[in-house]
């Protein structure tokens, strides 16, 4: 028994030891440009599938239906992972296809997942391969948009592609010819990346997936900016494009957007009691479970109403419910002033909408 258990350890050494001298004298291949052996391939490929099965069968995912859900994550494809994996519109692009793996078209690969394994994938990364993790490990509601898109995606040609991710297209030349809007230049950030989502007029191109943003102080604007770029305010989307402008063009967009249009009321058919409700938690809060009156701090014109604070008229009421969501969860992050949220906690989910609700039904008075 002894003899037999110590031939198959000599056995053993021999491939083990032969690697390691691979090791040892530099003979590894790991130049990307001489690709896999067949077999390597399909073994690493068959890793990669039992790994992502087996540990995405402990995701549990929100419902992904809402239109507004596939156009957040259109909007985070083009500018998140199209450079990488290309897309309806465009093909991979060159530069990515020199990893190894290369970034696949997903168009043809995503039906071949499950959506829990995409949001798996798109939540944690890949090891070994160029997949990143999430930018914002907390921000699973913005993981389970883009794969809220990702399942429409292979139904999707380039001008449906066009439209989910960045809305109208507009005409050639449009950034030159319109370096004006309303009196006031159009910085060059505005229109080379915040307009796909937000709008070159602030108004969040009609989705609710993003935030309105005409109107808002400029003050906030930055605050907000500068909370993103910081890493005080978590999110996968915003943190990377917050980053990517410097102190100088943060102040340029914000004074932008804060002087387009303050937005009209959201059009809506909530019931008036709801509306009812919402409005007394704005103005009276709730005293018995020391929930503040909203509208001391973001009702223009009140009392403690600062530049710094958000107005909250005229915003679409599921970005409300959203924040409101984050703010529970202790998961919103913000300025330094983010804090005075603190007692608006516990509210229930029918309070919350109530009083996005009500807001957005308002229009904005700056
Ligand atoms: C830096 C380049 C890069 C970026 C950015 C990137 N990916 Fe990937 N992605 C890869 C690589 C490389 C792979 C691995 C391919 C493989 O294993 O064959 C991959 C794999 C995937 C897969 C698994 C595909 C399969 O069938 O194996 C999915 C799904 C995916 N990426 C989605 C996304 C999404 C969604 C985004 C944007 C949020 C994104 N990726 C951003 C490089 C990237
Ligand atoms: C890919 C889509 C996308 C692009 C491009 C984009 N944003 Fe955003 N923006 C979002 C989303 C989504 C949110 C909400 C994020 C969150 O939940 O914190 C947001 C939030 C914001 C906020 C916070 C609003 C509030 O009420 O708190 C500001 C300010 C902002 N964006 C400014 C900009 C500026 C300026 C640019 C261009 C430099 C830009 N965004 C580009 C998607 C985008
Ligand atoms: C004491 C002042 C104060 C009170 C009272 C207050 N808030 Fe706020 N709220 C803030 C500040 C400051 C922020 C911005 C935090 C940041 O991003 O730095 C904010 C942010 C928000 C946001 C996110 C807005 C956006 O554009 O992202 C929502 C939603 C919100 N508050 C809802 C409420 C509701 C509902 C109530 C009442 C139940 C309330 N707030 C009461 C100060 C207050």
């Amino acid at each position: 028994m002894k003899a037999r258990l110590l031939a198959i350890a000599a056995l053993l050494a021999v491939p083990v030891s032969l690697g390691l001298l691979l090791v040892l004298l530099g003979l590894v291949p790991i130049a990307a440009s001489s690709g896999h052996w067949p077999a390597v391939a399909w073994f690493l490929n068959f890793v990669k599938r039992r790994a992502v099965s087996t540990q995405a069968a402990r995701s549990v995912l929100p419902p992904l239906d809402a239109e507004w859900l596939v156009v957040k994550g259109a909007g985070h494809f083009e500018s998140g992972c199209r450079p990488c994996h290309g897309s309806p519109e465009q093909r991979p692009p060159r530069i990515p296809q020199g990893m190894l793996p290369a970034p696949p078209d997903l168009a043809a690969r995503v039906l071949e997942w499950q959506p829990q394994e995409l949001f798996f994938i798109v939540q944690h990364g890949i090891k070994f391969t160029g997949m990143p993790a999430w930018p914002a490990a907390v921000r699973q509601d913005e993981v389970a948009a883009v794969v809220a898109f990702l399942r429409v995606l292979p139904g999707l040609d380039a001008p449906g592609y066009v439209r989910l991710s960045r809305g109208v297209v507009q005409p050639a030349g449009a950034g030159a010819a319109l370096g004006e809007l309303g009196g006031s230049a159009v910085p060059g950030p505005v229109l080379t990346s915040c307009s796909s989502c937000h709008g070159r007029d602030g108004s969040s191109r009609g989705s609710p997936a993003f935030p309105r943003l005409a109107g808002q102080t400029s003050d906030y604007l930055l605050a907000a900016l500068d909370a993103y770029a910081a890493g005080m305010r978590p999110s996968g989307i915003m943190q990377p494009i917050a980053m990517a402008l410097d102190a100088e063009r943060r102040q340029a967009v914000s004074e932008y957007y804060s002087r387009q249009a303050a937005p009209s009321a959201v059009a809506q058919d909530t019931q008036p009691e709801a509306l009812a409700r919402g409005r007394s938690l704005a103005e009276a809060g709730l005293p018995d479970r020391r929930v503040p009156s909203c509208n001391d701090c973001h009702e223009p014109g009140s009392d403690d109403n600062d530049p710094r604070y958000p107005s909250l008229a005229g915003q679409w009421p599921e970005y409300l419910v959203l924040q409101l969501e984050l703010f529970e969860a202790k998961t919103r992050g913000g300025s330094d002033h983010a804090h005075l949220m603190d007692p608006v906690r516990g509210l229930t989910a029918a309070e919350r909408s109530d009083v996005a609700n009500f807001y957005a039904a308002a229009g904005r008075a700056r």
